[in-house]
């Protein structure tokens, strides 16, 4: 299948592209901005991995320059977008409004206009479980109504679900919507709290944990997610939202505990009150995943975590 994946030097998106192109079916055009959230520098090393691959083609294309979007569309027959291109933190997007409605928001209007145009009829849309906010339920299932995200970046990705929803309605655009939960592991990004402590301890460096660690999260490995991207491409459903998540809720301390555990050392911690935008808690009901997609988390926390520090270990060597 020839595919557009969007942000393909980003975490999720490089491990994504080296997925896809196991498969010698497949053709992946890529798209990329470098977006300044991050070093370019780390991106670019992202696409080392896969950028000589005859399967694959890069462009530097930010996704709200419609024109330049267009060409490509335009060049290439995709037959499916796998749209992650983003900005990502939630913490920023406080400061930086106008930007993320521009990207998230305006580029993703751009991506669904084109692939109207273009009678591209499969979309994989990355939402985020942040579009749950505080939602005081146990375990966080899609059907669960009026939801009020607590941060701008969360909105941009409700509104995104939103529009796109519309699009399926109105034109032959099918699209599946995953609400992604804290993906952890290979190439992670640097701003990531599981990436700061582990390099932080490996250099025993404290570690700034915000909140008392009695916060939690689904913290989901990255090629579950990976894998779960790839089944939602094979399926034509016309509209679904769908959870993908790990299934399972970690304590903020019991994470320090379990990297501590898997270094051999000791924490130190500097206590901060919680930050803006920060949820308590997110657990992922994901019987619809499972029921739809036909897919299934494999990695345990402490597995996953393990394989996160010896790339971090390898990397540093
Ligand atoms: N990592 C997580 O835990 C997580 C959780 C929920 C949802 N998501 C979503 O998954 C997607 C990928 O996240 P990630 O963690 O890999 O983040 P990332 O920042 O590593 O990747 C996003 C990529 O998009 C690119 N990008 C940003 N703006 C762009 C633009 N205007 N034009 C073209 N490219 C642009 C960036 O340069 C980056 O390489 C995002 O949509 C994110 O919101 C991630």
């Amino acid at each position: 299948m020839k595919f557009l994946v969007t942000g393909c030097a980003g975490f999720i998106g490089s491990n994504l592209v080296e997925k896809l192109l196991l498969n010698s079916d497949n053709f992946v055009i890529g798209i990329d901005n470098f977006d300044a959230f991050y070093p370019k520098e780390i991106k670019q090393n992202n696409l080392k991995n896969f950028i000589n691959n005859k399967k694959f083609e890069f462009y530097e294309t930010d996704i709200t320059n419609k024109k330049e979007l267009k060409n490509i569309f335009s060049k290439h027959n995709i037959e499916c977008v796998i749209h992650l291109a983003a900005k990502a933190g939630v913490r920023p997007s406080f400061d930086k409004q106008e930007e993320y409605i521009a990207t998230n928001i305006n580029g993703t209007q751009n991506i669904l206009e084109l692939m109207n145009k273009y009678n591209i009829q499969k979309l994989i849309f990355t939402s985020s479980s942040s579009v749950y906010g505080n939602a005081d339920y146990e375990k966080l299932s899609e059907d669960i109504e009026n939801l009020s995200p607590i941060s701008p970046y969360a909105n941009t990705k409700l509104e995104c679900e939103k529009i796109i929803r519309e699009y399926t309605q109105k034109t032959d655009i099918n699209a599946i919507c995953l609400r992604l939960f804290t993906v952890y592991g290979k190439r992670q990004r640097p701003d990531l709290a599981i990436t700061k402590f582990v390099k932080n301890l490996m250099n025993n460096k404290e570690i700034t944990l915000y909140g008392d660690g009695s916060t939690s999260r689904d913290y989901t490995y990255i090629d579950d997610t990976v894998n779960g991207i790839i089944e939602a491409t094979k399926y034509p459903l016309k509209f679904e939202i769908i959870n993908l998540g790990a299934g399972n809720s970690i304590l903020l301390k019991d994470m320090v505990t379990l990297i501590e555990k898997e270094l051999k050392k000791n924490a130190k911690i500097k206590y901060m009150p919680m930050q803006k935008g920060d949820v308590f808690k997110t657990y992922s009901d994901i019987s619809k995943a499972k029921r739809l997609l036909k897919w299934q988390p494999k990695t345990k926390f402490e597995q996953g975590l393990h394989q996160f520090i010896e790339f971090i270990r390898s990397e540093q060597e």
